[in-house]
Formats: C-alpha cells, sequence, structure tokens
C-alpha cells in the first residue's frame, strides 16, 4: 500500500449516495497530493444529475448504466461490469462506497474481485429480516462481508458489525455524512423560500411532506398509504400535502391513479436537495419510507411517520422524533392526527443522534490513517 499520492476511487450511484458522499469526496479534494476520481454509475440518471449540480460534482467516469423500470439483477449486473472496467483501467489503491444500494453492493464485489480494499462509509446499519428493506438489508450485509473499513454512523451500528465478527480495529464511529451535508446546504440556502411552501403558508395552511419508493411498498402498500394521504386531507381542512414523487415508474402509477388531482395534494417532481431541505424545515410534519430522511429531521425538530414495518434508524424513534406506521391506512391516520391536533409537531431541535456534521473528516482521517499502515 503506497503512503503517497494514494489513488482513491469514490463511487456514487443514486440520489442519497451524491447526498451522503459529497461531503466525503470535498475532504478527499483538500488532501494534498492524493488522487481523488469520482466515478458515477448512474443508476440513477436524471435524480443524480439533479444532485450532482447542487453539490458541483463532475464525476470524471459516468458508466450510465440506468435502464427504464430496471429489474435489480439488471442494475446489479451492469454496475459490477461497469465497474470492473474502471477498476482495470484506473487500478487505484481504495474503493469508497455509500449505503446500500445495488450500486454499493456491486462495486464492492467488483472491488474485492480486483483485490481493491474498500471502505463502506454509513456501515453496519441493520433491521432483523434480511427481506426488509428490500433489498437493501442484504445489499449491506454483503457489503459488510467485502469491505475492509467500516466507517459505522451510529455507536449502535458499530454494535452490529461486532456482533457479526468484523474486527474492532477495522470499524470507526463516524456520525452520518448526511448531517454534514443538511448542515452545509442548510447554511447555504438559509434565505430560500421554495415556491409551493410560499403559497401553501399564505393560505395559512400546514405542510404536511411526503416520500415513498421503497420496493417492498409497491402495490397494495403504497396503495394503502395514499389512502390514509387522502383521509387526511379529508379530516384536517388546513393540511396540504406536498409529495415530490420518486421517478420510478412503479411508483408514480400508484400514486397518480390514487391521489392525483386530488384537492390540497401537490404531486410535484422531485426537488433539488437545497428546496426539499428548506420544505423540510417548513412542514408541520413528515411521512416517508426514506432512510435519509428519517435521519435529517431531527436537525429540524420534525417528527417523521415512518411508512415502514421496521426501520434500520431506530435512534430516530428512541429520541422521539420517529414513529414506525408500515402502511396501514388507520394507523397513518390516527397518528398523523395525533400530531395535527394536539400541536405537538415541533420537538426539541438541536440534537441529532445521527451525526454533528463532522463525519466526512473523521472518515478521511481514518482512511489516511490505513493507508499509512496505521490500521
Ligand atoms: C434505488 C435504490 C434504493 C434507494 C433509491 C434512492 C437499489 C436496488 N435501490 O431505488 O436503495 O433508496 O434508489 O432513491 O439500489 N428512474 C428514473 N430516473 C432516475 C431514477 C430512477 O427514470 O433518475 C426510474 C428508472 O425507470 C429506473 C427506476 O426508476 O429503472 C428504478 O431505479 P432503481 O435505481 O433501480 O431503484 P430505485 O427505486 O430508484
Ligand atoms: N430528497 C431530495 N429531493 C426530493 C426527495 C428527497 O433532495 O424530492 C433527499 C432527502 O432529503 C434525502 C434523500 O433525498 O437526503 C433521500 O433519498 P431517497 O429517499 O431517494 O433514498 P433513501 O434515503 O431512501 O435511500
Amino acid at each position: 500500500m503506497p503512503s503517497r499520492q494514494p489513488k482513491i476511487v469514490a463511487v456514487i450511484g443514486t440520489r442519497p449516495e451524491v447526498i451522503k458522499m459529497a461531503p466525503v469526496i470535498n475532504k478527499l479534494k483538500e488532501k494534498d497530493g492524493w488522487k481523488t476520481v469520482v466515478v458515477c454509475t448512474a443508476q440513477h440518471r436524471e435524480m443524480l444529475d439533479q444532485m450532482l449540480e447542487i453539490f458541483s460534482i463532475a464525476p470524471d467516469v459516468d458508466l450510465n448504466i440506468m435502464t427504464p423500470n430496471q429489474a435489480l439483477t439488471r442494475s446489479f449486473s451492469r454496475a459490477i461490469e461497469g465497474m470492473g472496467g474502471v477498476l482495470d483501467e484506473l487500478k487505484p489503491d481504495f474503493v469508497l462506497v455509500q449505503g446500500d444500494t445495488n450500486t454499493v453492493f456491486a462495486t464492492a464485489l467488483a472491488a474485492f474481485y480486483h483485490r481493491v480494499s474498500v471502505g463502506h462509509v454509513e456501515a453496519g446499519l441493520r433491521t432483523s429480516d434480511p427481506h426488509i428493506p428490500f433489498p437493501e438489508e442484504m445489499n449491506r450485509r454483503l457489503t459488510s462481508v467485502v469491505s475492509t473499513l467500516h466507517f459505522a454512523p451510529t455507536a449502535r451500528a458499530v454494535d452490529n458489525l461486532r456482533a457479526e465478527g468484523i474486527p474492532a480495529e477495522n470499524i470507526f464511529l463516524t456520525g452520518n455524512t448526511v448531517v454534514d451535508a443538511l448542515l452545509w446546504i442548510d447554511r447555504k440556502f438559509s434565505d430560500l423560500y421554495p415556491k409551493i411552501a410560499q403559497e401553501i403558508l399564505a393560505r395559512d395552511h400546514r405542510i404536511v411532506l411526503v416520500t415513498a419508493h421503497r420496493r417492498e411498498n409497491f402495490g397494495r402498500r403504497l396503495r394503502e398509504i395514499c389512502e390514509g394521504l387522502l383521509e387526511l386531507v379529508r379530516l384536517f381542512d388546513d393540511v396540504e400535502i406536498v409529495y415530490p414523487v420518486h421517478l420510478n415508474p412503479a411508483v408514480r402509477q400508484t400514486v397518480f391513479e390514487v391521489l392525483g388531482g386530488m384537492e390540497r395534494i401537490h404531486l410535484i417532481e422531485p426537488l433539488p436537495y437545497h428546496e426539499f431541505v428548506r420544505l423540510m424545515s417548513l412542514s408541520s410534519l413528515i411521512l416517508t419510507d426514506s432512510g435519509g430522511i428519517q435521519e435529517e429531521a431531527p436537525s429540524f425538530g420534525k417528527r417523521v411517520l415512518v411508512l415502514r414495518d421496521e426501520t434500520e434508524r431506530p435512534e430516530a424513534v428512541e429520541a422521539g422524533y420517529a414513529v414506525l406506521v408500515g402502511a396501514d391506512k388507520m394507523k397513518i391516520v390516527t397518528q398523523a392526527s395525533h400530531f395535527l391536533s394536539n400541536n405537538q409537531i415541533g420537538i426539541e431541535t438541536g440534537f441529532n443522534p445521527f451525526g454533528d456534521g463532522k463525519a466526512a473528516e473523521r472518515i478521511v482521517k481514518y482512511l489516511e490513517k490505513f493507508l499509512n499502515g496505521g490500521i
């Protein structure tokens, strides 16, 4: 392993990977004498490009693998094939991946086959069921098996990895880089007031922000979630729902079918990160099955109804921000009504159990130690 001029490949494939890897890429680029190569698989196209622009990241390599309505096997095979070629050509000293998408596991496995060490950012998140969330839970478990360095966001994630037999000296408690990204964007765009929020708040109405895109919610479950949202606007005449709809056709079909054209329900296109963050801060309540949003909401003291049966981010539940409601219409309506009626919307801000905004700095520090032979 060279101690000077290391070549690091940072890989991104989807929207959340750009958001959470951007702080790491920025820190890597500050290192004198290091060569950082940003590779995007483009498992997502439009949603990735939207985020690359906000974070001013220009990938050095773009594999452009996305195909419409891609099967899991297809995105995986295109990613591993593409990454194999990249590793052959670049011969990096180290590869960094973030999260639990197909890009992440395909890259980690490709690197293993090429005998390149992998660092896994956001390592150690676990549910009790390998199928929930699907396929992410399996992707991250398998990524742990082939990774060398494990950057765990929380103490619980560290424990999860230890329990699976990962050597303690290879696990690092860093915090989640999403907090780094969020704080940076929030500071930079603190004056931004998205148009949709201006309109809703000018009517003296409250904003309920919604996202849902997980594969295990496709079909009947997503339909029931949407019916819960319909019921909520029926019950509260001062509530307006803002739902930026994910570009996955399986999501859009159900969401537009059930909610399209409904009064006080705004189905909009995915928002650039800075607008979404501001909208989060102006919302009265958030309903989501997203992983990242569960981690971001505490920074704004917002309550989140988690549209899942289990979460790999129990820290948000324990800290009082998140409540699991699954895809159960009754639970969604009852819990949301409780928060909306009792004005129990905001809670103490300032404490985010997922990080302090310095995760990327720590990750690069540990990586440097590893590259210098100190780990
Ligand atoms: C993927 C990840 C999921 C992550 C999510 C973040 C996997 C298996 N899934 O899910 O873990 O939470 O990204 O959003 O890795 N599409 C577009 N344009 C885009 C993005 C998606 O048209 O910019 C459409 C395409 O038809 C694509 C489909 O969405 O085939 C599904 O994309 P895919 O990346 O396979 O799954 P996601 O549901 O986005
Ligand atoms: N997000 C965004 N615009 C949107 C919806 C979400 O910028 O219209 C951000 C959100 O703040 C979070 C991330 O995208 O940081 C979550 O991405 P997604 O829900 O696609 O993936 P997950 O977190 O579930 O893996």
